[in-house]
């Protein structure tokens, strides 16, 4: 037994290294690898997936009802719903009409643009 152990640290050694190769070269970009899986878009819900997502990206910080910058308010549903159905809102995100949003910055992510398009087109539920 003895005479593996001056071997076991190098094979620890080599396995290791082969692991952190591997997980190195892993190529994990989800939306490459899965591009049809990696988007949940079916079914979303105005309160646990679209508000928290305008949330995310500071629409409220802008469009409230204390301060709706361009006079747009996007608190809460019914505030929203305006302007989802005059198109502005899909406008705007897509970055294809006069007011590109979020002002000065890049693009939402495309699944998150995503996930408002099938919540409008299934009626843009209060739910
Ligand atoms: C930094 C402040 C700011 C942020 C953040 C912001 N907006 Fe705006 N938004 C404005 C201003 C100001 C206007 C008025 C038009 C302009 O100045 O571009 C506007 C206009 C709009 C309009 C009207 C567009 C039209 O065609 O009339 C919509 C809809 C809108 N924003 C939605 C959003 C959404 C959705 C987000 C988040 C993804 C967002 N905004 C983030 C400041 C902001």
């Amino acid at each position: 037994m003895l005479i593996f152990k001056p071997y076991r640290f190098p094979l620890n050694a080599v396995f290791l290294f082969t692991c952190f190769l591997i997980l190195g070269c892993k190529y994990d970009n989800e939306e490459d690898l899965y591009p049809d899986n990696s988007c949940i878009t079916i079914d979303m819900s105005y309160s646990n997936d679209i508000s928290p997502i305008l949330q995310n990206y500071n629409c409220i910080s802008c469009h409230n009802t204390v301060n709706p910058q361009g006079g747009v308010n996007l608190e809460g549903y019914n505030k929203t719903k305006v302007w989802v159905d005059n198109s502005r809102l899909t406008k705007s995100i897509n970055h294809s009409g006069a007011s590109p949003m979020p002002k000065d910055q890049a693009k939402m992510d495309t699944c998150d643009i995503k996930k408002i398009e099938s919540w409008i087109s299934d009626g843009a539920r209060n739910n």
